[in-house]
């Protein structure tokens, strides 16, 4: 567990404009300089990346520059779509893929969702792949079938080799932007059963390797308990990474807990 390297993304969604993005990233800058040896992203509005990676460079920030989406083909007759080859070309380092927005209200399948995937790992880059289960399947009891079923199909034709670059974030649809936040147990289990499934599916190395974060309502309160759970190793933050100081202590929970988790297993 200790060799995860814990993870925070700040998802911006469409939020932000040329002005307040700058100064929100600056203060997210400086103030995860306290959070070491957590690898942090934030996720700006496509528009943004250029200046949001200039102000990076020239502060000689460690903090990630991820995109929130990208399109599966490579390049074409696609309009309104941004290709992986452009977001490189911009310095990004990661992309979401199959966020609970992109699903749900724009309709994406996990057939779609396994072509972006594929794209964005054999384009060298690093993915975080959402999944989770709507409320209606959670009081179904359904949520190990679908977050199953949504791995399963978005990881078809990867292979372990590309699974390095691979993030998966449990999001429970009705946690996202809600307030409602899973339980520290209800999450554990819910990432224990993935860890399963991902070493089922490749090895127990593999399983045993990859960074399984939580989203859904995260906040600087909810954070340290959620992120020491055994499982959970960091969290993908909207809502709450709009605000440089809530983004900033959730990432100083993400380092706390790493920390207290390394000596609680050298006991
Ligand atoms: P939230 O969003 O923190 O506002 O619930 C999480 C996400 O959508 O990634």
């Amino acid at each position: 567990m200790s060799t995860r390297k814990p993870f925070v993304g700040g998802n911006w969604k469409m939020n932000t404009n040329r002005s307040t993005g700058p100064d929100l990233v600056r203060a997210v800058a400086d103030g995860v300089l306290a959070a070491e040896g957590v690898e942090v992203c934030v996720f700006p509005p496509f528009p943004y990346l250029l200046t949001i990676r200039s102000i990076l460079r020239d502060r000689g920030s460690s903090l990630r520059l991820g995109a929130q989406d990208c399109c599966h083909q490579r390049d074409g007759a696609y309009t309104g779509e941004v290709s992986l080859d452009m977001l490189k070309d911009c310095g990004v380092q990661a992309v979401l893929v199959g966020h609970s927005e992109r699903r749900h209200v724009m309709g994406e399948k996990d057939e779609l969702i396994n072509k972006k995937l594929r794209r964005v790992l054999e384009g060298s880059i690093e993915a975080i792949l959402c999944v989770g289960e709507t409320l209606e399947e959670r009081e179904a009891g359904h949520q190990d079938i679908v977050n199953a079923r949504q791995i399963k199909t978005a990881l078809a034709e990867i292979p372990a080799s590309l699974v390095e670059r691979l993030i998966i974030a449990y999001e429970p649809v009705w946690a996202i932007g809600t307030g409602k936040t899973a339980t520290p147990q209800d999450a554990q289990e819910a990432h224990q059963h993935i860890r399963e499934l991902v070493g089922r599916t490749y090895s127990p190395d593999v399983a045993e390797k990859l960074r399984i974060i939580y989203g859904g309502s995260v906040k600087p309160d909810n954070a340290p308990d959620l992120f020491m759970q055994p499982d959970i190793d960091g969290g993908l933050i909207g809502g709450a990474s709009l605000k440089s100081a809530d983004f900033v202590a959730i990432c100083k929970a993400a380092a706390e807990a790493a920390s207290a988790k390394r000596s609680r297993e050298g006991e």
